[in-house]
């Protein structure tokens, strides 16, 4: 199974720098807008790897698991409506995220389930899953719970994306991050990660591209970014 590497990405800012930019920009605006009240997790490199990867991959179904407030929302949003095609299907116990997204951005792509994923299992659209976004429960029993449940049934090669693994060189012991650490090594699963504590050579390979097309300047100031991409064996 191909990885996805960083001289990927690194191309995929180069062709999408105008429709980044432009996204950069009124996520930037959005915060702005909202000061402290949106609550924002992924770091620019990890949302913008998700957009990029999504404007590459143009997929019909994109699956997220944790939206929060929406910022992982808004942009995996961004880039199905840059594509004109494509549907989000969201889940998240909490529904802040309904309040949040942009009419613009919804519209008739979206559809969001309130509610413990591990309930609604029945409501994700496993096989027919392009691409899959997790960033919800951090414990090691979660982890569990999607690697036993829902890898299966979602089709191999699908390109996925983990939070909260990378806090530092090595995932938390007993954690999400360590359960999906040890799953991938022993399927021998290669993965790419923006994580700062894990690979700063990746953030300094895609800061210098950053800076080359004039896309520097930060959308929300944070440096974390735990967040690793693999395709699903
Ligand atoms: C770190 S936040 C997500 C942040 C969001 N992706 C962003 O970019 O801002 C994790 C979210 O996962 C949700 N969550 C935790 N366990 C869940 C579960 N079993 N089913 C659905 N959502 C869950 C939480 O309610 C929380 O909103």
């Amino acid at each position: 199974m191909e990885s996805i590497t960083v001289e990927q990405v690194a191309s995929l800012y180069q062709k999408y720098q105008d429709d980044l930019r432009a996204v950069r920009d009124s996520q930037r605006q959005f915060l702005r807008d909202r000061g402290k009240t949106m609550k924002a997790q992924l770091d620019d490199y990890e949302a913008e790897m998700t957009y990029l990867l999504l404007r590459d991959l143009r997929p019909e179904v994109v699956v997220e698991i944790g939206t929060f407030y929406g910022w992982s929302t808004m942009w995996i949003l961004s880039a199905l409506r840059d594509n004109g095609i494509g549907h989000l299907y969201s889940f998240d116990i909490v529904d802040n995220v309904v309040r949040n997204v942009p009419e613009e951005l919804s519209a008739d792509r979206w559809t969001f389930t309130k509610g413990d994923v591990k309930q609604h299992l029945e409501k994700v659209p496993t096989e027919k899953t392009d691409y899959l976004f997790i960033d919800a429960d951090h414990g090691a029993r979660f982890a569990h719970w999607y690697i036993d449940n829902l890898f299966p049934a979602v089709p191999s090669g699908t390109p996925t994306s983990v939070h909260d693994v990378f806090h530092g060189r090595r995932p938390k012991p007993f954690s999400e991050g360590s359960v999906v650490m040890k799953w991938l090594a022993e399927k021998n699963v290669e993965f790419l990660t923006p994580s700062t504590a894990k690979a700063p050579e990746v953030t300094k390979q895609l800061a210098a591209v950053k800076a080359d097309l004039g896309l520097s300047e930060p959308v929300r100031e944070s440096d974390h970014n735990p967040m690793i991409f693999f395709h699903l064996p």
